[in-house]
């Protein structure tokens, strides 16, 4: 997956060409006030799959859709009164919003790891903010580095750690705040903070005119947003299966069962494609759960590349739940 990283400076320009290539569904970093994001297509399964892989990521976690405003970020999510005084108070800025999703909402199940809320931002930087009007879409990104290696704050650290992994990195200077955004959830249970970030919370708390409630069980440092973050099938999962049992529903990988099953059977990627699988994951299970099935078969998926990521996703699956 080694490509020609090319290294932009932001001009209308360049701006217009990055957000083509955002449409098309390729790789685009580019600054906001907290860090430089990796963004891609967030209502395109396939282009998100493809931040991870470039990032390297174990792990599937749910990622913040940037919008321009606050028009489009309502198409996306349901705003209680909370939220929407937050977003009106705090937007554009180093604030995510996560919200249950609208009825019209576009951004993929693997941008949200098959959740039902979403988590939402519009960044203060004008850069951001005219590569995302023009590109017209939400655009998924996390910090634009490699998994495990530290938040980048300008065009070199991000070609630093992501040269050849990426389309273009747009470079803006270097970014004001430095860290990354402060993340609420707002899900009809009262206001959680989920990480504290670059917006403090006495301010949040001023237009709230209350205070916050902050999970005390996990470290929001280590753990942000990670809690209820993944989505469970209701099913029981069994992987690495070598046979399909009488009754059970197969979520399969290359084709395996094609042959020996009559039952419900949907392929991550019938031509065993990990970042097609990547983009499939999360819509066949629900896909699955929402036609009834009680037990699913999961196909071997080799643990490569972004099969890491769905493998351990799949484990989260099949884990014993509460
Ligand atoms: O400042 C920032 O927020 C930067 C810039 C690029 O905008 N982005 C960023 O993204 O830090 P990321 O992916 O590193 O962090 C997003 C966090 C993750 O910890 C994720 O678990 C949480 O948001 N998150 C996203 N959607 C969620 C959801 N629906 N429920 C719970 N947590 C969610
Ligand atoms: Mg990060």
């Amino acid at each position: 997956m080694k490509m020609a990283t090319r290294h932009w400076p932001a001009s209308p320009d360049t701006i217009a060409a990055a957000a083509v290539l955002l449409r098309q569904g390729r790789l685009v970093a580019f600054p906001t006030e907290t860090v430089y994001g990796l963004g891609a297509d967030a209502c395109s399964g396939e282009a998100v799959a493809r931040i991870y892989e470039a990032k390297g990521r174990p792990r599937f976690n749910p990622l913040i859709a940037h919008v321009a405003d606050l028009d489009q970020a309502l198409g996306q999510g349901r705003f209680d009164r909370d939220a929407l005084a937050l977003a009106q108070a705090f937007w554009p800025g180093p604030l995510t919003l996560i919200v249950p999703v609208a009825a019209t909402c576009t951004v993929s199940h693997l941008a949200r790891s098959g959740l039902d809320s979403v988590a939402l931002r519009v960044p203060d930087h004008p850069v951001a903010m005219s590569l995302l009007r023009e590109a017209g879409v939400p655009v998924a990104a996390p910090s634009a580095n490699r998994s495990g290696r530290i938040s980048p704050t300008s065009a070199d650290h991000v070609m630093g750690d992501l040269k050849g992994r990426i389309d273009v990195v747009l470079d803006g200077g270097v970014t004001a705040v430095g860290l990354e955004s402060t993340i609420l959830a707002c899900l009809g249970d009262g206001i959680r903070l989920l990480r504290p970030g670059g917006l403090k919370r006495a301010a949040i708390e001023a237009v709230l005119g209350r205070a916050l409630n902050v999970p005390t069980d996990l470290d929001p440092v280590v753990a942000p947003g990670m809690m209820a973050s993944h989505y469970a099938p209701q099913a029981a999962v069994r992987l690495d299966a070598v046979s399909v049992g009488v009754g059970e529903a197969v979520l399969d990988f290359g084709g395996r069962f094609s042959g020996v099953t009559t039952g419900l059977r949907l392929d991550l990627s019938d031509r065993g494609d990990l970042t097609e699988a990547a983009a499939n994951l999360f819509c066949h299970l629900h896909r699955l759960d929402d036609a009834g099935a009680t037990r699913i078969a999961v196909a071997p998926v080799p643990v490569d590349g972004l099969g890491e990521a769905i493998n351990d996703r799949l484990r989260r699956a099949a884990a014993p739940r509460p």
